[in-house]
């Protein structure tokens, strides 16, 4: 990408768009993120819109190098996009100072990784490493002993408050890790691959605290995962192909995390009308270079490009888009 490209991409990325998402408690409008490292551009993420309501649980899927965890470092505050507009709970994270920055990792986001270690101090009980923000934060020790306890209690790891890291299962240290990230009570709980190096059945309990999270403290919680059972679990799953927000699944009926409910997929379509299409819905019925479309009262109908042999109207075609 030659100086000016960047440019006209920074500018047609960081144009104002009105009250895009206005009132969404997380907005990524175009958002931009290239690495330059050593002479090599990559472009993670590319002009990626994404919306999220306050109280939502959202999981975030796809492909090893799609650009999910440039994503979440962005959201959470230790990465800066390159272009585009980012807002959570009201802060912009474009333009914020280095002191604000601060503040915003504190109270406004927490975060779980997948590398157990990584999210507590070894030397520290569950206990206190669930004290130490509160203590950062300024609460009073009486205010941080109830707290803490609660959040133990909550997230069903009262028994480890007394043990270190090194003494509880990696399930636990994950448990123990979400209350640490709850600690000063943050609009939004961002975790990325929290199960990842866990087994099924201790990824599955993980989740579950990270639910319990969302529907007894409404906290907005974002989360990366891999595992298809976390995914059939939540009632809105994003897919992230090629550093853009491609596809939603939503599943109605079953607010209760527990898989059943009929699932829908969606596309994204931008501003600019960009749709992308799954991979495996176009090779299948062999789509490429460019499709032929159809408009019709109520929705579009899109169709392999087969030159005059295609059907000029067949209501029952597979490749029939629904809804735009
Ligand atoms: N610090 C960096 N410097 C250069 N390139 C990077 C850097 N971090 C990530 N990338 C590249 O950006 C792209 C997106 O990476 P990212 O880590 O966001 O992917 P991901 O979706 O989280 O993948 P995974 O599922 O493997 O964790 C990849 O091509 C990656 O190689
Ligand atoms: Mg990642």
């Amino acid at each position: 990408m030659t100086a000016s490209e960047l440019d006209a991409l920074r500018q047609d990325a960081t144009r104002a768009h009105g009250d895009y998402g206005a009132g969404a408690l997380i907005v990524c409008d175009r958002l931009v993120r290239i690495y330059a490292a050593e002479g090599i551009e990559v472009q993670a993420l590319q002009g990626l819109d994404l919306l999220i309501e306050s109280g939502e649980l959202t999981a975030l899927v796809g492909a090893s190098g799609s650009g999910k965890s440039t994503l979440m470092n962005i959201l959470a505050g230790l990465d800066t996009p390159t272009a585009g507009a980012v807002r959570v709970a009201g802060h912009d994270l474009a333009t914020m100072t280095a002191r604000q920055r601060l503040a915003y990792r504190r109270s406004v986001v927490g975060f779980i990784w997948q590398q157990t270690a990584r999210n507590l101090l070894p030397y520290l009980t569950a206990y206190q490493n669930v004290d130490l923000p509160l203590r950062f934060a300024g609460a009073r020790r009486a205010v941080r002993r109830q707290r803490a306890g609660q959040l133990l209690e909550l997230l069903g790891v009262p028994d480890c408050a007394g043990r270190r890291p090194d003494q509880m299962s990696g399930g636990e240290q994950q448990r123990v890790s979400i209350a640490v990230a709850l600690a000063n009570s943050p609009a939004v709980l961002l975790a990325d691959e929290p199960t990842g190096e866990l087994d099924s059945v201790t990824a599955a309990s993980v989740f579950g605290a990270l639910q319990t999270a969302n529907s007894e403290l409404g906290v907005t919680v974002l989360v990366v995962t891999h595992d298809p059972a976390v995914s059939s679990m939540v009632r809105r799953v994003i897919a992230i192909r090629d550093g853009r927000t491609s596809t939603e699944t939503l599943r109605h009926g079953a607010g209760d995390g527990s898989g059943d409910g009929h699932a829908v997929e969606y596309a994204v379509l931008d501003r600019a009308g960009r749709l992308q299409l799954p991979l495996d819905m176009t090779e299948a019925l062999g789509m490429r270079d460019r499709v032929r479309l159809e408009p019709r009262q109520d929705h579009i109908g899109v169709w392999p490009d087969r030159g005059a042999t295609a059907p000029s109207s067949d209501p029952g075609s597979p490749a029939e888009g629904g809804g735009a």
